[in-house]
């Protein structure tokens, strides 16, 4: 079986921590998201995966290779291969384009899945699959039940699994709190309402036609599952994962902690990182791969990239901290917060909750209240 995964967005709400990486690489407990995608898939039967890319492609290319977990990677760029000057189609290609580009590698003998790369879950895949094959549809697409539906596509369902009508984010009035999940399985008709090299949108073009022409079923999924469009979002996807996946702490072997460093579960530890006496990490903490921090440091649900240094005294709470950073003595990092790569948080600086810092950037004054430092 074959997947696409939709991985070219520009992760605009994850800014600035995704103008140096792409949202689908953002580490969930210290592994790139669509690296726990992709294991996922490979458990559920897939051997190949097309990866409709776009914005950081080569970063992307770079992190993921030819192959992960025994499933061969393609790779299918919005935008064409020819120099600059003579592109004719400057665009992205939206969430519909990127398949019927990909037509040809995804064959037109089987259907497929398609799935937003921005979607941590853990799911089974093949109970998808399952429902699919009961119906006649062109279209199953998983949903999930939500308290808020209006940042996503919501269904109005009958009958269980036909879906009636689909309407993406809709301002009031959301037909039910039942979303789309962005895990779909598509028929190769599909290729019939794409227009080749144009922008296209399955959610507001392709899944209300379908619906009106009673092809699109759904089925609910229970598990895991979180779109990490958002700062907070990122966050709760590494509790979740932490939760989920691990009992209790996971460290690397390389990793040095002291004797009187305090870990409260559950948090991962990645390689060579050290932590000095009486620092409290946890819970819901990863700390990336090289990363140093001083003693009597307080860190609680947090992500903190590779190879940042954090002093002593200093306390961080529901924040993102950036690659390469490095934080001062007693600074304190407040909640939302998003601290850029390659910044310096000089000793002593308070920043508030929700401020947002460039990569870069070198802050020596208290920052109190939110807003961007560009
Ligand atoms: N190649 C390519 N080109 N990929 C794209 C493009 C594009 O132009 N635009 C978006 N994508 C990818 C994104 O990288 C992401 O993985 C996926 O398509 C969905 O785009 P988002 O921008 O994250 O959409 P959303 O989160 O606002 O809404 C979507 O996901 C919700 C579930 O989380 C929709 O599918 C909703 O209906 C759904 O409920
Ligand atoms: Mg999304």
């Amino acid at each position: 079986m074959k997947a696409l995964i939709l991985a070219g967005g520009f992760g605009t709400r994850l800014r600035p921590l995704s103008c140096t990486r792409p949202k689908h690489l953002f580490p969930i407990a210290n592994r790139p998201l669509l690296e726990l995608t992709l294991e996922k898939l490979a458990n559920n039967g897939i051997k190949k995966a097309i990866l409709a890319v776009n914005f950081m492609a080569r970063e992307l290319e770079r992190a993921l290779g030819k192959s992960k977990y025994g499933i061969k990677l393609h790779f299918s760029s919005d935008l064409p291969d020819e120099p600059q000057a003579k592109r004719t189609f400057k665009g992205a290609l939206g969430t519909g384009g990127p398949i019927k580009l990909a037509e040809r590698l995804l064959g037109t003998s089987d259907p497929f899945f398609v799935l937003n790369g921005d979607i941590l879950t853990n799911t089974n895949y093949s109970r998808i699959m399952k429902t699919h094959r009961k119906t006649d549809g062109i279209a199953t697409i998983a949903l999930r039940r939500v308290k808020d539906p209006s940042r996503y596509g919501v269904v109005e369902l009958v009958d269980k699994k036909l879906i009636r009508r689909f309407v993406e984010k809709p301002s009031d009035n959301a037909p039910s709190n039942l979303i789309n999940a962005g895990i779909y399985i598509l028929e190769p008709d599909i290729f019939e309402y794409i227009l080749p090299g144009k922008t296209c949108s399955l959610e507001r073009e392709i899944f209300p036609k379908l619906a009106l022409e009673k092809a699109l079923f759904g089925v609910e999924i229970k598990d895991l599952w979180i779109d990490v469009g958002e700062p907070t979002d990122f966050i709760e996807a590494n509790r979740l994962w932490l939760k989920a996946e691990k009992e209790t702490s996971t460290h690397s072997q390389k990793t040095r902690l002291d004797e009187r460093v305090k870990i409260k579960d559950a948090v991962a530890i990645d390689e060579n990182v050290v932590v000095g006496n009486e620092s409290i990490i946890g819970p819901n903490v990863a700390l990336g791969k090289d990363v140093s921090i001083g003693n009597a440091v307080r860190i609680k649900d947090s992500i903190i990239f590779p190879h940042t240094s954090i002093s002593d005294l200093t306390t961080i709470e529901s924040a993102i901290i950036g690659e390469s950073v490095t934080v001062g003595r007693q600074v304190k990092i407040k909640n939302g917060c998003l601290i850029g790569d390659n910044s310096i948080i000089r000793d002593g600086v308070t920043i508030a909750p929700d401020v947002r810092i460039c990569p870069a950037k070198d802050i020596s004054e208290d920052i109190l209240r939110s807003r961007c430092v560009v």
